[in-house]
C-alpha cells in the first residue's frame, strides 16, 4: 500500500548522519488527532514564482519582510522559521517510523516521494509567508534559476549579510563563483572556475541539465527522473531519480566542506538556510517542465504513488493530510513559474 503519514504522538529522536549519528530533536511542536483532508485552493489568482536574480527591489523587500516576520515568531510556533526548517529533518532524518511498521523509518528522499513531498513543503511555506504579510494573494517565493547561465551563481539577495535572507553557515569560497556542476563536497579542494573558463563550464553545466534531466529515456521512464517506487513497510533503498541526484550538487555547493556540512550540506539543517527554498523552487520547476514535456501525463499511475500521503501544518493553523495525487499540477495548487528561455534546450549532446 501507499506510504502513510506518521502518528504524531510517536515521534522519536532523529539522527544527524553527517555528525556521527548524533541524536537530534526534530519533533513537531504540536501533536493532534485533529487532522483534516487537504483541499486544493480555488478562485485565486496564480502566484507567479520568479527567478531570485530577477526580483524587483519591491519584491525583494516584500520577501525580506515576510522572512523576518517568520523568524520573529515564537520559537514554538509551527510557523516559526526554525520550526519550518525542522519539518525537513522530520521526514528526512528519521523522526518517525511508518505507521504499522515500527522498524521502518519514514523517508522521502531516495525514492519517488522526493518531488511530491518537497512540492507540498514549499507550497505551505509560501502560503504561511503570504499570511504573515497580510495574506498577500500575489506573494510568491523566488527560485534559484541555476539552469540558466546568469543563475549559476548564488543569487545576490542571499549574500547581503544584513538581510534576513542571509545565512553565514556556507562555503564562503562560493559566494561569487560560477557553479561547476561537477563539484562534489567529498573531493576538495575543488578549484572554482576562473572567469576565462566560464563559457566552457557554463556549456558543460547546460549539457548536464539537458542530458541528466530531459533525455528521451528520462521522458519515457519517470522512475529515472523522479526516483524509484516505495510502498508502505519498505525502507528507502536510496534510489534517487536524476533530478534528486543533480539537486544534491547545489546543497554541496552552498554548504561548507567541513563535516557536518551545516547548513545546506546536511539534511538535518539544510532548510535553515533560506537558499534551500530557492533551490527547491527550481527543483520543483524542473519537475513542472518535465511534466509539461510529457504532455501532462501522470508519472506513475499506481495507487502506491497517487495515494501516498503526508501531513503538514498549514497556513490556516490546521494540520492537513495531503495526497500525492493532489499535487501533480502546479496550477491546481495555485502557482506557476515564469516562462524563461531554456538555455539548455538547444545545446548539443
Ligand atoms: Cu529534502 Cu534538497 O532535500
Amino acid at each position: 500500500g501507499p506510504v502513510q503519514p506518521p502518528d504524531l504522538s510517536l515521534c522519536i529522536l532523529a539522527t544527524d548522519s553527517q555528525a556521527d549519528d548524533e541524536p537530534v530533536n526534530c519533533c513537531p511542536p504540536y501533536s493532534t488527532s485533529n487532522v483534516v483532508d487537504f483541499v486544493l485552493p480555488s478562485n485565486e489568482p496564480l502566484r507567479l514564482r520568479k527567478p531570485a536574480h530577477k526580483l524587483s527591489p519591491k519584491e525583494i523587500e516584500r520577501y525580506k519582510v515576510a522572512i523576518a516576520k517568520m523568524k520573529q515568531l515564537d520559537p514554538k510556533d509551527p510557523w516559526n522559521f526554525m520550526q519550518q526548517a525542522t519539518v525537513h529533518c522530520t521526514y528526512c532524518n528519521g523522526a518517525f517510523f511508518q505507521v504499522n511498521y515500527p522498524d521502518k523509518l519514514l523517508q522521502v528522499h531516495g525514492n519517488w516521494l522526493f518531488l511530491p513531498w518537497h512540492r507540498y513543503y514549499l507550497y505551505f511555506w509560501e502560503r504561511i509567508l503570504a499570511k504573515l504579510i497580510g495574506d498577500d494573494p500575489t506573494f510568491a517565493i523566488p527560485y534559484w534559476n541555476w539552469d540558466s547561465p546568469e543563475g549559476m551563481f548564488i543569487p545576490s539577495i542571499y549574500l547581503d549579510d544584513t538581510s534576513p535572507l542571509y545565512n553565514d553557515k556556507r562555503n564562503h569560497d562560493h559566494y561569487k563563483a560560477l557553479m561547476d556542476f561537477d563539484y562534489t563536497i567529498t573531493t576538495p579542494p575543488f578549484p572554482n572556475p576562473r572567469p576565462n573558463e566560464y563559457p566552457e563550464v557554463i556549456n558543460k553545466n547546460l549539457k548536464k541539465i539537458k542530458n541528466d534531466l530531459f533525455s528521451k529515456d528520462n521522458l519515457l521512464k519517470p522512475d529515472l527522473f523522479m526516483g524509484q517506487p516505495i510502498s508502505a513497510g519498505r525502507e528507502t533503498k536510496e534510489e534517487p531519480g536524476r533530478l534528486e541526484s543533480l539537486h544534491n550538487l547545489a546543497h554541496e555547493w552552498v554548504g561548507p566542506e567541513a563535516k557536518p556540512n551545516h547548513d545546506m550540506g546536511n539534511f538535518y539543517t539544510a532548510a535553515q538556510d533560506t537558499l534551500f527554498f530557492a533551490h527547491h523552487g527550481n527543483v520543483d520547476r524542473m519537475w513542472d517542465i518535465y511534466k509539461k514535456k510529457r504532455g501532462n501525463k501522470v508519472e506513475f499511475n499506481h495507487p502506491d504513488f497517487l495515494d501516498a500521503s503526508f501531513i503538514f501544518y498549514d497556513e490556516n493553523r490546521q494540520v492537513v493530510k495531503v495526497k500525492v495525487s493532489d499535487c501533480l499540477n502546479v496550477e491546481d495548487l495555485g502557482y506557476t513559474y515564469t516562462p524563461e528561455v531554456y538555455s539548455w534546450q538547444g545545446i548539443g549532446q
